[in-house]
């Protein structure tokens, strides 16, 4: 036989050589849930995940740092009282979440920020626009947004992250983060973000899971691929930084797409449910959890993601050191 593929995987030095995709920790964004309390509230659909205080998230994130994490991305946990249908807290500067983003920065300056502009967690329905009438009010909604990503990069925020799926919302803060000066703050793009099952864990996790109707309105249909190049499209055109695909492992093939797209770094957000089904069966002894998790992660890579967000961050950095 001339031909052995074989003989390019005798070693580990080998493989080392002929490997084609490298996963490496300075790739990876780990999302963390912050709350008032000072004591840690365990999410239990994502165990080894919890809602954090100010002062615990800023210990985590130096291990994350100091692991070679390149981000964090910051979720809040929002007092039920202080939630309403406009979800005005967003506004408030001394907010929970602003707090926590200057916090991070003044203790650990060289870890990306990233933060999420959506209304749910602020949102009494639930819903990451505002509901007029039993729908998902666009126009309503984009001013909040623009103001909410404002206020986040004053508070420090080096990315804020788009993943409420309104139309027209990437032109919408990057004008306004520039007419307040924050011309150097990226814009990450949930461009093709899917209406997916695999958020449960994430709403158990913030309580946002909506009080009526669905997402699906905004929300892309998990049965189409065509549609992400108009998504993508838009949002390149309105000044978006990073592109997004979420879920992720799913949706291998749309992040393939994406990425022979555009010419723009494309993130895959590995979500809540991909995680918590590899812990689940771990916890049974069914699969490896480690090893589940790294396969995942270069797979999310050689379908040709740049940047990813994964709950295991903290985990594969220790792995891959
Ligand atoms: C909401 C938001 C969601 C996630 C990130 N931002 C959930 C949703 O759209 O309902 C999901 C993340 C995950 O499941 O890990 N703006």
């Amino acid at each position: 036989m001339l031909e052995r593929p074989r003989r390019n995987r005798v070693s580990p030095a080998i493989r080392g050589l002929v490997r084609e995709t490298v996963l490496s920790p300075a790739h990876l964004v780990l999302p963390l849930f912050v709350h008032e309390s000072a004591t840690p509230h365990p999410i239990p659909s994502m165990p080894g995940h919890a809602r954090l205080s100010i002062f615990d998230l800023v210990a985590v994130a130096q291990e994350a740092h100091k692991l070679g994490v390149g981000g964090v991305a910051l979720f809040p946990a929002i007092a039920d009282e202080l939630k309403d249908p406009l979800g005005k807290e967003s506004k408030n500067p001394d907010g929970l979440l602003q707090r926590a983003i200057r916090a991070l920065k003044s203790e650990v300056p060289h870890l990306t920020v990233i933060t999420d502009v959506a209304l749910d967690p602020y949102s009494s329905d639930g819903h990451d626009g505002v509901v007029v009438d039993g729908r998902i009010d666009n126009a309503l909604t984009l001013p909040i947004l623009a103001e909410m990503a404002v206020n986040q990069a004053r508070a420090g925020a080096d990315v804020v992250a788009p993943s409420d799926m309104m139309d027209g919302r990437v032109g919408h803060i990057r004008r306004a983060l520039d007419e307040a000066g924050f011309t150097d703050v990226l814009i990450c793009s949930y461009a093709v973000k899917y209406a997916s099952a695999f958020y449960g864990p994430f709403r158990d996790a913030l309580d946002s899971t909506p009080r009526a109707l669905d997402k699906k309105t905004y929300q892309m249909d998990p049965a189409n691929v065509r549609e992400a190049k108009r998504e993508i499209d838009l949002d390149v055109r309105e000044g978006a930084d990073w592109l997004m695909v979420k879920p992720g492992l799913p949706y291998a093939d749309v992040i393939r797409f994406v990425r022979e797209s555009s010419s723009l770094p494309v993130a895959a957000y590995h979500v809540s449910g991909e995680y918590s089904m590899l812990k689940a069966a771990a916890e049974r002894g069914w699969l490896n959890f480690d090893q589940c998790l790294l396969e995942s992660l270069v797979c999310l890579r050689r379908a040709g993601a740049d940047i990813i967000f994964t709950y295991g961050a903290l985990e594969a950095a220790k792995l891959l050191r």
